[in-house]
């Protein structure tokens, strides 16, 4: 098998990014590409901010797409250009970290395909919004376009592979394109889905699970399968990269995602049993996950899942079994998403019996509003559907808070995905906040959302919030930060000893948590901080304070809020008994108070 010396990524997105990224960070000797014809996503992806937010990211950027020349002994001094020794400040290191850029953000889609050896399609698949299938099957139109395009320019030999999560047998339909715009050439198509969840996807790309690499079952497709795995061997080991006939890989990464959604949906089934019973839901969770069979991870009950894959793929599968013609296993996998929902609608249907069923002239507060914490993606976020459910209940106000949303960009998105008229400058009820208190003061009850840590009742009470913005205007001394203490530093460094090859300067890669320095600040020569400001389509805008996480002050809020302090836990971070302590009433999703 030739050695893989340059690949092309079409794509630039939460999948294609990040991915190659990765790929390139770990393999000095690849020259990757990621190209996207969408310029300006392509712009920020060379820039300071890249138009998505990951934990790692731009540190993983910092070194595979702008080159480094530090020693990794002697982090100041500068190495020359491809030299094996370090030689700087008296530092007589061989060790040396230099290295050439080789991740490259470009919009020149024929020529990088035409470039390549392997070209990874990883393009959007979203559920059909019209047509045959539309609500279950995949829209394969982007993919679609993009294969007629690596088919027309792709070089012989070339290794064509789906990124993008696809429908089981699309690598036919990928093949029959290749042999329609190039018949005298051959090609070999392999399926290599990806497993990164939103808001860990550096460290998930670094510390697989398993890479899944389905080929054909033929010489030539086995060759193929091990060029691709010889990429990702440079940082997985061995036994982790599992390769199958390219229909279960399809099948496999639907599969996945089905089973991940099918968990929570069946967690939040018992809580329905638990709240009706008495048996606390953590309790049966902790009890059951202690069979090793069932394993423990995943059984965390409330509101139900989002995201932008599991509704997706869950309904790629019902469609899937539909047109297979086996209705059963298709009303199976679909029980999963109305799970789902009920378990929302029943959580609240609660809030609105607790406030004796009436929100009329009452302030409600949700806390969170992206799908799961330490992240500003919001696709599919249950907070979306609740807020419409109790817009209707007719509140005097909803007011939101999400400590890693931009309330300029969350007002965007309500007007474009909850509705025209549900803002209160447009005549509804919905406020964001850029501060917690604020969102609570005058409150009926606060409704958690999102599992933000932020969120969490601390044991003793103490501590504090860090807000989003610098200043408040109801109380002008919330934001007392915690600093990061030694313990952080030190598990950050055992982050990092683990995480960083020994090719990579360990000063050029802060901190892979972003914890410690979670809004970088924008530097001089970033010419697209305005651009940043203007569109708001990262939670980190450029310019904003270094603001460490800290917990919410209960007690503050307890203050804030009007009585009885009714307090929903729709995702279990709360402690029930130390919340009812300090004065609220408490529900939560399965969840019984112990005093
Ligand atoms: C998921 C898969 O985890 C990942 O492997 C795949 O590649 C893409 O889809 P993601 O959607 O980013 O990743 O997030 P995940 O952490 O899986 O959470 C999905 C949703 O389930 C969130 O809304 C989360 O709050 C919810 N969830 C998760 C629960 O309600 N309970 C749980 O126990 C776990």
């Amino acid at each position: 098998t030739p050695p893989v010396r340059n690949i092309c990524c079409v794509g630039a997105g939460y999948v294609g990014g990040p991915t190659a990224a990765v790929i390139a960070f770990q393999n000095p000797h690849i020259r990757v590409t990621v190209v996207d014809r969408d310029e300006k996503r392509i712009r920020r992806w060379n820039s300071q901010h890249p138009p998505i937010y990951e934990p790692g990211l731009n540190d993983i950027l910092r070194v595979a797409r702008d080159g480094s020349r530090q020693c990794i002994v002697c982090t100041e001094s500068e190495c020359s250009d491809g030299s094996s020794q370090c030689g700087g400040n008296g530092c007589a290191s061989t060790t040396v970290a230099a290295r050439l850029p080789n991740l490259f953000f470009t919009t020149d889609v024929a020529k990088c395909i035409s470039e390549a050896d392997v070209v990874l399609i990883a393009v959007n698949t979203p559920t059909k919004s019209r047509g045959t299938g539309a609500g279950s099957a995949t829209d394969m139109a982007a993919f679609e376009a993009v294969t007629a395009v690596v088919a027309q320019h792709a070089r012989p030999g070339a290794i064509i592979v789906e990124k993008s999560t696809v429908p089981c047998r699309t690598a036919e339909l990928v093949q029959d394109t290749l042999s329609l715009h190039r018949p005298n050439v051959h090609f070999e198509v392999l399926s290599n889905p990806e497993f990164l969840a939103a808001g860990t996807a550096i460290k998930d790309l670094l510390t697989a699970d398993r890479i899944l690499i389905g080929s054909s079952s033929t010489p030539a497709g086995h060759r193929a399968a091990a060029a691709l795995a010889s990429v990702y061997a440079s940082w997985v080991p061995k036994s982790r990269i599992i390769t199958t006939n390219i229909f279960s890989s399809e099948l496999a990464k639907l599969v996945a995602n089905s089973m991940l959604a099918q968990r929570i949906s069946s967690i939040n089934s018992i809580a329905a049993i638990c709240d009706a019973t008495g048996a606390d839901v953590d309790e049966v969770a902790s009890a059951i996950g202690a069979d090793s069979r069932i394993g423990s991870k995943f059984l965390n009950a409330g509101i139900g899942f989002g995201g932008s894959c599991f509704k997706k793929d869950v309904l790629s599968l019902v469609y899937l079994a539909e047109t297979l013609i086996l209705p059963e296993v298709a009303e199976y996998w679909r029980a999963v998403i109305m799970m789902n929902e009920y378990s929302r609608n029943r959580f609240v249907a609660r809030v609105v019996r607790c406030l004796n069923n009436t929100l009329s002239g009452k302030k409600v507060t949700l806390f969170g509003y992206a799908f799961k914490k330490d992240t500003n993606d919001t696709r599919e976020s249950p907070a979306l559907d609740i807020i419409r459910t109790l817009a209707e209940e007719g509140p005097q106000e909803i007011a939101i808070f999400d400590p890693c949303c931009i309330p300029a960009q969350m007002e965007d998105e309500i007007r474009r995905f909850v509705g025209a008229n549900f803002l209160k400058a447009d005549g509804g009820p919905v406020a964001v906040y850029g501060n917690a208190y604020a969102a609570c003061e005058g409150s009926d009850a606060v409704m958690i959302t999102t599992a933000f840590d932020e969120f969490k009742n601390s044991a003793t009470g103490e501590i504090t919030i860090a807000g989003r913005p610098k200043a408040c205007s109801v109380d002008p001394r919330p934001f007392e930060h915690t600093e990061p203490t030694e313990g952080d530093l030190l598990a950050l460094h055992t982050y990092l000893q683990r995480m960083v090859t020994p090719a990579t300067p360990v000063a050029s890669v802060l901190d892979p948590l972003d914890r410690l320095n979670p809004f970088p600040t924008c530097t001089e020569d970033c010419p697209d901080c305005e651009l940043e400001k203007a569109t708001g389509t990262t939670g980190y805008g450029a310019g904003e304070e270094y603001v460490p996480k800290a917990r919410l002050d209960w007690r503050k809020i307890h203050y804030h809020m009007r009585k009885p302090r009714w307090v929903f836990d729709g995702r279990g971070v709360l402690d029930i008994s130390e919340m009812e302590r300090l004065g609220f009433r408490v529900e939560s999703v399965g969840r019984q108070s112990r005093s």
